[in-house]
């Protein structure tokens, strides 16, 4: 196998001169991708070039894969994409650094976010993206945890700054960030709700909720509980429905992305913002950040157990688009992978 120089970078394994990856030229739905070979990235003075073990998916990635709503556009290039390969969230192993890079060293197992295209055989991520793989933990299921997970923790850690013996109620508790949300919740000591279909009621319950709604059979806006915290990661029923089963001086956070065409959630996120200057309840969209620190509590909860991500499906690289669809139809249970 030919070996590549990699300008401030030290190498200690062997790499490909050359990679396969996702690839996209225009917006659009997952069609629009096609499998290509491409020259291998190079890290840079502050990155790590990381082999893939395995990525993620989550509905940010669909949603800047087909650039809607159009505001993403303004972030990834107006009429075509800048990022030519999609993907965030990754995990797999270290096989070269930058000459500033100390936080890890070629061989080791880390997971974590990139902004350079997590759909491909190797990814190159800045340094402080990145923190270890617990022992023991396999790289999928390190994968699925980076945005969904650390989306969870902020929102009921930071946004709601829950306290333990506080009630929780979590709207697509079998999803992405649900299914990590209920476990957190769990975990900061809080007694917690979820609510899914039919077919997930067992899913949700063995995550660790207290309590189960099937949203087929139950409105949970119609019940006589109120709640401390709801993370509302569906939206499905009105901001108002919502504030009737909201304690008075608890917090509502508001966290679907999905939206108009143009601007998204955008609208509500504004109307949420202004109605909360008018009442005692906290109304309280937030964007989550990537933060080294959230990824290094996670794995902490990752190696003790508090949270164990569920991977529901596999897919091979050449069939991500797939993946893509299935996160695209709001129905995910637990994570969806791409193992390269
Ligand atoms: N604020 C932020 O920075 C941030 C960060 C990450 C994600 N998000 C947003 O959070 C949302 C959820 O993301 P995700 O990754 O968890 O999505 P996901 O993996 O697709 O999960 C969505 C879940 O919602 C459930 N669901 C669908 N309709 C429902 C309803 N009427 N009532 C209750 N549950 C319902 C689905 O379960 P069933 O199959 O059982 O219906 C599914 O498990 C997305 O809109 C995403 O854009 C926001």
């Amino acid at each position: 196998m030919a070996t590549t120089a990699l300008p401030h970078a030290a190498a200690a394994t062997p790499t490909p001169q050359r990679m396969r990856a996702l690839v996209h030229e225009r917006y659009g739905l997952p069609d629009v991708l096609r499998l290509a070979t491409v020259a291998l990235p190079t890290a840079g003075r502050r990155e790590v070039l990381v082999e893939v073990g395995a990525a993620s998916v989550h509905p940010g990635d669909s949603f800047v894969m087909t650039g809607r709503p159009r505001l993403v556009r303004l972030a990834f290039g107006l009429r075509r994409p800048r990022r030519r390969t999609p993907g965030m969230d990754l995990a797999g192993v270290v096989r070269a650094v930058g000459a500033d890079v100390t936080s890890v060293r070629v061989g080791d197992r880390v997971f974590g976010w990139t902004t350079a295209g997590a759909l491909a055989e190797f990814a190159t991520v800045r340094d402080d993206h990145l923190a270890p793989i617990p022992a023991g933990v396999p790289v999928d299921v390190a994968a699925a945890v980076p945005t969904s997970g650390m989306t969870a923790l902020q929102a009921l850690r930071d946004v709601a700054q829950l306290q333990s013996g506080q009630t929780v109620l979590i709207t697509g508790a079998s999803g992405g960030v649900g299914s990590f949300a209920v476990q957190i919740a769990k975990a900061l000591g809080g007694e917690v709700a979820g609510v899914c279909s039919g077919r997930n009621v067992e899913f949700v319950r063995q995550l660790g909720a207290d309590h189960v709604i099937d949203y087929e059979t139950t409105n949970v806006t119609r019940g006589s509980t109120r709640f401390d915290v709801i993370l509302d990661s569906v939206e499905a029923q009105p901001l108002a429905a919502m504030r009737r089963i909201l304690t008075p001086r608890g917090t509502l956070i508001p966290n679907s992305g999905r939206g108009g065409a143009w601007i998204g959630p955008l609208g509500r996120i504004v109307r949420a913002r202004l109605l909360s200057a008018f009442t005692r309840q906290r109304l309280r969209p937030f964007t989550s950040l990537g933060r080294r620190g959230d990824l290094l509590v996670l794995a902490e909860m990752l190696a003790s157990g508090e949270i164990t991500p569920l991977v529901d499906r596999r897919y091979a690289l050449a069939d991500a688009a797939d993946a893509l669809r299935q996160v695209a139809t709001g129905h995910t249970r637990g994570k969806v992978v791409v193992t390269p």
